[in-house]
């Protein structure tokens, strides 16, 4: 029988998942099948559920079921723990069990690919939700300095510091202090605002040598990146090449191999036509 893994989300058809994973798979000569499935809130459990009953091997989850898919793991990794949310189901004796590979594929993707040097970086977090508790954790273990984490609700902020328990490395602040805090060597937009939202930021939060990264990519990635070309920052990154290594940690989990992610970044960020870095 096809080994079988899926993607959940909702919606998930634009998922690039399956096609990420088919292709790694083919590099690397391994059958399987790997298929999105879309199931609303309410059905995710019982989704999960009838997936591990026709031999569901692994499961990415994305949106809007991490936090969901962490609750229903009989164990989980440390990361996954700290993250408040899965990415990643491996089917295990009869288990779940969770792990998120979404902080460590963003980077994979700044150090490795873009040759950044995280350490001693102070970092502004824009947003508390799901993709800023994924980063946050691996952020802080790559070595950077300050984390600042600004969200439009305070009290998610606070709950993310808390979660990090580092109160000497993280710090939070309200929407409105955002002109008071000077400029930042990174900002990374972890809101879901490109998705249909406005964001408003300071200009005073950048210079030149500010890199900026959004967790998001394709038009989702747009209004945060522009302001920051308008702001001045030299360099630029959306969130394809941390989708691409997410995707490649997962992989590794389940198949033992971890695949080369450079050409499947190379079509997908040639195919999403955003500016990536200016370097
Ligand atoms: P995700 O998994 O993408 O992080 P999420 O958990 O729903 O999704 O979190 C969305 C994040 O984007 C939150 O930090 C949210 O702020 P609130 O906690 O105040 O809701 C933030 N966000 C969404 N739209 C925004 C907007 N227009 N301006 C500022 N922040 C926004």
């Amino acid at each position: 029988m096809t080994a079988r893994y899926a993607v959940f989300g909702h919606p998930v058809a634009h998922s690039l998942s399956p096609r990420i994973h088919a292709d790694f798979a083919a590099q690397l000569g391994i059958a399987m099948e790997y298929v999105a499935i879309d199931a609303a809130p309410e059905d995710f459990a019982a989704a999960i559920a009838a997936f591990a009953a026709t031999g569901g091997l692994g499961a990415n989850v994305t949106l809007p079921h991490k936090e969901r898919a962490l609750a229903l793991c009989a164990a989980a990794s440390e990361r996954a723990r700290r993250a408040g949310a899965a990415n990643t189901l491996t089917r295990r004796d009869g288990d779940w069990h969770g792990d998120n590979t979404d902080g460590i594929g963003l980077v994979h993707d700044l150090t490795e690919r873009h040759r950044i040097d995280l350490r001693a970086r102070r970092v502004l977090m824009i947003g508390a939700g799901g993709a800023a508790r994924g980063a946050a954790p691996a952020l802080l273990d790559a070595g950077i300095e300050e984390l600042w984490v600004v969200n439009r609700t305070p009290e998610r902020a606070d709950a993310l510091a808390d979660a990090m328990g580092e109160p000497g490395r993280v710090h939070t602040r309200y929407w409105d202090d955002l002109r008071n805090l000077g400029s930042f060597d990174m900002v990374v937009n972890a809101t879901s605002a490109g998705r249909g939202g406005s964001l408003e930021l300071p200009f005073t939060l950048a210079t030149q040598r500010t890199l900026a990264v959004d967790l998001s990519y394709g038009e989702a990635a747009v209004p945060f990146l522009a302001w920051a070309e308008a702001a001045g920052c030299a360099q630029r990154i959306d969130g394809i090449g941390m989708l691409v290594e997410q995707a490649a940690e997962s992989f590794a989990i389940w198949h033992g191999r971890r695949p080369d992610t450079d050409p499947v970044y190379a079509v997908l960020s040639a195919r999403a036509g955003v500016l990536h870095t200016a370097d």
